[in-house]
């Protein structure tokens, strides 16, 4: 589990969230979540599951995240990677989750790994995965620190805005 030992803070955002597993698990373990989604229809339904709630969805483009500079503790992101075009805007995301966190503030993830069986999944869509070798540096370029990456069934990562951070 990702979030294992990581403390989440109060504001969390969750990037990509597609039909809200993560979210429905996340928002009871932080005071707010805002989760931001590319597609306005799953933007609508997740919504209308989660009126009412401490959940806030947004819909968005994360590459151009619309948040200030230092306003979550948490940025999380899940699955969703692979479904984002070209390495570029990958690490927009990233800069941009980089950017949002507060000093201290933790990135967590998930996504699937680089496979024939993916790939032919995701014929005729987005598939772009993540190279696990290569994520570490690019967490670390991007301006990271306390990096984990985790390679099992699928790729774990995990990052902090150290002082050190070039943001
Ligand atoms: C596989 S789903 C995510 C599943 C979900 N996170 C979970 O844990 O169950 C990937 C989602 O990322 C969204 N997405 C892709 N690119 C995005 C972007 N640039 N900004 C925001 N959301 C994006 C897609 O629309 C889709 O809903």
């Amino acid at each position: 589990m990702v979030t294992h030992g990581v403390d989440l803070g109060d504001d969390l955002l969750e990037i990509g969230p597609g039909p809200g597993a993560a979210t429905e698990w996340l928002r009871h373990r932080v005071r707010r979540l805002v989760a931001i989604e590319l597609e306005p229809e799953a933007a609508a339904a997740l919504r209308d599951r989660f009126a009412g709630t401490n959940v806030e969805v947004a819909v968005g483009d994360a590459t151009a995240l619309p948040y200030p500079d230092e306003s979550f503790d948490t940025v999380g992101m899940f699955t969703m990677l692979h479904h984002v075009p070209t390495r570029a805007l990958q690490d927009a995301i990233l800069a941009g989750a980089l950017r949002a966190l507060r000093p201290g503030g933790t990135l967590i993830g998930s996504d699937s790994l680089p496979s024939d069986r993916l790939h032919q999944f995701h014929e005729g869509d987005t598939y772009n995965p993540v190279e696990p070798a290569a994520f570490l540096t690019r967490l670390q370029t991007i301006g990271f620190g306390e990096i984990t990456v985790t390679v099992s069934d699928r790729l774990l990562f995990r990052a902090r805005k150290t002082p050190g951070s070039g943001v």
